[in-house]
């Protein structure tokens, strides 16, 4: 039995096979002109297989994380920003943290590149097949504490699952509402009995928390939690969205 090219892709659409499907024709032709051993060429369709479905499971991942952008340490400017502890930013970046059950808290001046560093490091995480779930603090605390007990209760062991889970900008706004305060409390406490790892990002200096929460005792529980294994990244100097405001500024006044 013979089958037309078209029917070929048909059947291995069919098989769930699409990436194989997607890049048929392009190795056929391959094939033919470099004169390909069959078996050479069944194997070049066969890892464009296994390359199209590892970049779908990242993709999924990326989409599960909620992360809301692709960001990398190759896109930092060092030289900027000399006070920026680059080495742990790297060192955060192999994710062995994540392997030890460890913390990491970045805290520091606005503009200086926390989030950027921690959204790297959760999309590393991502792409080295790590169960990421990111969260936008304020926002998302917001809508929890609108939400009902069960959207709570679902929203809590996502976070409980994930291999790590990124609270990025915590206190942006300063004072949370008091069920955000108790989900966070709920958060630190679980996550540090299985070990697993948080990575906290806030402009706003650890003395102040306890204000922020409306409860000094609650913020020594969730910081003697955090702190006991966790990597603390201090990011000082300038920021870089003044820079480039200036920049866009700049750019304006050549143009009037
Ligand atoms: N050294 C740098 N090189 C290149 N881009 C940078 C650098 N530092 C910051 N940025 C960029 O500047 C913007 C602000 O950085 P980011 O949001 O990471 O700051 P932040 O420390 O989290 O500030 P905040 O405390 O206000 O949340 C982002 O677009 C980020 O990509
Ligand atoms: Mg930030």
């Amino acid at each position: 039995m013979t089958m037309s090219i078209p029917e070929i892709e048909r059947t291995l659409g069919q098989l769930r096979l699409s990436g194989a499907r997607d890049t048929l024709q392009t190795r056929l032709q391959q094939a033919l002109v470099s004169q390909m051993p069959p078996a050479e060429m069944l194997a070049v369709l066969l890892q464009d297989e296994l390359d199209h479905r590892h970049s779908r499971q990242i993709d999924k991942r990326y989409k599960a994380s909620r992360l809301d952008e692709k960001t990398a340490l190759a896109d930092m400017d060092w030289s900027f920003n000399p006070k920026v502890p680059r080495a742990a930013c790297f060192e955060l970046h192999t994710l062995k943290f994540v392997a030890e059950g460890a913390n990491a808290l970045l805290i520091g001046k606005p503009g200086t590149g926390k989030s950027h560093v921690a959204k790297a490091v959760a999309y590393q995480a991502v792409q080295q097949g790590l169960k990421v779930a990111y969260v936008e603090a304020d926002a998302d605390f917001a809508r929890y504490a609108l939400a009902d007990g069960r959207s709570r209760e679902l929203q809590l062991q996502r976070l409980l699952a994930a291999d790590l889970v990124v609270l990025d900008d915590l206190f942006l706004a300063r004072r949370i509402a008091e069920a955000a305060a108790e989900f966070l409390q709920a958060l630190v406490h679980q996550r540090y009995r299985k070990r697993g790892s948080l990575l906290v990002t806030s402009n706003r200096v650890i003395e102040d928390w306890g204000a922020y929460l409306g409860d000094a005792t609650m913020a020594s529980t969730i910081l003697d939690r955090l702190m006991h294994r966790c990597r603390l990244l201090q990011f000082a100097g300038k920021s870089y969205r003044l820079k480039e405001a200036a920049q866009r500024l700049a750019i304006k006044d050549s143009a009037d």
